[in-house]
């Protein structure tokens, strides 16, 4: 069983940080075979080009491309760990979607219409957010985002998501309640 966690956080002291160390530690005290793409400390360039789309056609797959669908092939288990920004993923990882996930690759028209080609694939999601669950549940966001997620990436594409969890209002909530969440993150089973 392989993992890969895919990490989406500019900054080494955030919180998803440590939700990261917390799901790296977890798996490496379970003796669990893991990789990690941590986009921003990579500098993986997001933003899908003509020259792409060429390749994609051409069956030349740009090289940093084809370097995450290694990984993504290789996985069993995908953790997703990022913060909503905007109502959505940061740009980075909307970007190594929007390259990574390609035609042919993730997805293909079938006879029967669109065919995800990632099955066997189970996803986790991870997300912290700066708003309360109340306003995530009052506005629809928390559903907005969860569909788009599963319905338009993942399910998509093949794949399962097992859980999507998010983490409400980091930013104002107490040391305790952030250490809880860590502490939570410790018993998930992936
Ligand atoms: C560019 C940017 C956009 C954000 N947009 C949202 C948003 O749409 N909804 C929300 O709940 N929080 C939003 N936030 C707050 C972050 O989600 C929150 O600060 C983060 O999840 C806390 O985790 P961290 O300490 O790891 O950054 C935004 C923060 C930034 C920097």
């Amino acid at each position: 069983m392989k993992y890969l966690i895919i990490y989406a956080h500019p900054n080494p002291k955030s919180f998803n940080n440590a939700i990261k160390d917390a799901v790296i530690s977890k798996l490496t005290k379970e003796d669990k075979s893991f990789e990690i793409r941590d986009l921003y400390a990579l500098g993986f360039d997001p933003i899908l080009k003509g020259s792409d789309f060429i390749g994609f056609k051409e069956g030349k797959i740009p090289l940093d491309i084809v370097e995450e669908q290694n990984y993504i092939k290789s996985a069993d288990r995908i953790i997703l760990i990022h913060p909503i920004w905007w109502f959505g993923m940061p740009a980075i990882l909307k970007g190594y979607i929007d390259r990574v996930f390609s035609y042919g690759f993730a997805y293909r028209a079938g006879e029967k219409g669109i065919e995800g080609l990632l099955t066997g694939k189970k996803v986790f999601i991870l997300n912290t957010t700066g708003e309360t669950q109340d306003q995530y549940v009052q506005y629809g966001f928390k559903d907005a985002i969860s569909k788009t997620f599963q319905n338009g990436i993942f399910n998509f594409c093949g794949m399962e998501i097992i859980s999507h969890q998010f983490f409400f209002a980091v930013p104002t909530i107490t040391d305790a309640d952030r250490k809880n969440i860590l502490k939570q993150i410790s018993t998930m089973p992936f």
